[in-house]
């Protein structure tokens, strides 16, 4: 084995062992927690029923192309918060992230849309939206 192999596998034990180390979560700031308790809420089945979760059809934390469970592909949901508010032809309206989070609770996991106040929508649209740093808002083109 060599060296760099041995050293990666102790990167990866470290950022594992980071995830859960509550001493660490401690040390987060008020915005790292909210991110990553959205992060946690996008792979958790407790928004919906059946036991899914966002990630039953955003895969990869939304990293990646997702899919549907019908298997059509969807795009990643990175850049996705910064073409929001956005015109959204089925609801006949522009409507804004915390929106598109809720429609996605509600339709595709059938669960209870979430208070726009709250600390699990806070958590996940700062979650959403640290996906999207560095990509340049676009309202469709309007300035
Ligand atoms: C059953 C599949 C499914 C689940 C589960 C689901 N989504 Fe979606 N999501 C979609 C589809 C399909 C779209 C694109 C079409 C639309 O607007 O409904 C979408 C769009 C989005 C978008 C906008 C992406 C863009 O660039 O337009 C965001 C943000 C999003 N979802 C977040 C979430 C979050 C957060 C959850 C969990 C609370 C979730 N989704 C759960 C299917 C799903």
């Amino acid at each position: 084995m060599t060296l760099q192999k041995i050293s990666y596998m102790v990167v990866s034990v470290a950022s594992a062992l980071a995830f859960t180390a509550p001493a660490l979560a401690a040390t987060e700031t008020p915005m790292q927690a909210a991110i990553h308790e959205g992060g946690q809420l996008f792979a958790a089945a407790s928004l919906g029923v059946g036991g899914n979760s966002c990630m039953t059809c955003h895969r990869g934390g939304g990293r990646v192309d997702g899919m549907l469970p019908n298997g059509k592909q969807i795009p990643s949901l990175i850049g996705a918060a910064a073409s929001f508010p956005r015109y959204n032809e089925r609801a006949g309206k522009v409507i804004t992230l915390g929106m598109q989070v809720n429609s996605c609770i509600t339709n595709g996991l059938h669960g209870m849309p979430l208070s726009y106040d709250g600390s699990k929508m806070v958590a996940l649209v700062s979650y959403l939206t640290a996906l999207s740093q560095e990509k340049p808002i676009d309202l469709q083109g309007v300035k």
